[in-house]
């Protein structure tokens, strides 16, 4: 699997010059936001991105194929899919010197987050930001790593232009956005086929 294993920027699913460095220095010691990775699919003690992503509903199997097959068709869009994640680089909880970090792309997913740019004929052919699948580890909640995922997703919005940034969520997550400065607006509707 080694051949899959760090992410070179080639790798990446976006510019990570669009996620601004003064983000990456609230993080903890050892840990590092980025764009997912063609190379995030490899399941490492069970901290991989599909399974940090476990903590918002049923993920499921997926083999490395068709994790591949659907990065390789968000970065033919990637103006329009902004996906991150937080990675813990650290080899052990107190490690934090770059000696008892792991190469990146070989730490833990303990966090992720995904923009997705839709483009409107309204407001001047306007662009608006939808914030989606909102995941921290179970283990890792509680430490800030939620705001840094969703103040980078504002920045990388604002940053290609949208006017707005939405979200839905639920009523138990509502004063965590309102701490990351969004509002009420409007009523979520939903139809399940
Ligand atoms: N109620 C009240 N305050 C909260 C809550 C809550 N449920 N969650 C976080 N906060 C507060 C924190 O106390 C903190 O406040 P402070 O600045 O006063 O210390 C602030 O919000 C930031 O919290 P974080 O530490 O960044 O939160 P965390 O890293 O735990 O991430 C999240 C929050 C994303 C909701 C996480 O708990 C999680 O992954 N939950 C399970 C999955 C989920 O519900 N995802 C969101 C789905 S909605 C969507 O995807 C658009």
């Amino acid at each position: 699997m080694a051949a899959v294993d760090t992410p070179n920027t080639q790798d990446l699913l976006f510019n990570p010059s669009l996620i601004p460095d003064s983000l990456q220095a609230l993080l903890p010691p050892g840990h590092v936001i980025r764009p997912l990775s063609k190379t995030d699919w490899i399941v490492r003690d069970n901290t991989s991105f599909l399974s940090t992503l476990e903590v918002l509903t049923t993920v499921g199997k997926i083999s490395y194929a068709k994790f591949q097959e659907r990065f390789d068709y968000l970065k033919q869009h990637n103006d329009h899919y902004y996906t991150i994640v937080i990675e813990d680089r650290r080899r052990n909880e107190q490690g934090s010197a770059e000696t008892d970090l792991a190469p990146l792309g070989q730490g833990k997913i303990v966090a992720a987050g995904t923009v997705v740019v839709e483009r409107k004929f309204i407001h001047e052919l306007g662009k608006v930001g939808h914030i989606e699948d909102i995941a921290v580890r179970a283990d890792q909640q509680g430490k800030k790593l939620g705001q840094r995922i969703i103040e980078s997703l504002m920045s990388i919005g604002a940053a290609v232009g949208c006017y707005k940034v939405i979200l839905d969520c639920s009523e138990k997550n509502v004063p965590f956005y309102e701490k990351c400065g969004f509002e009420r607006k409007g009523v979520e509707m939903g139809w399940y086929v």
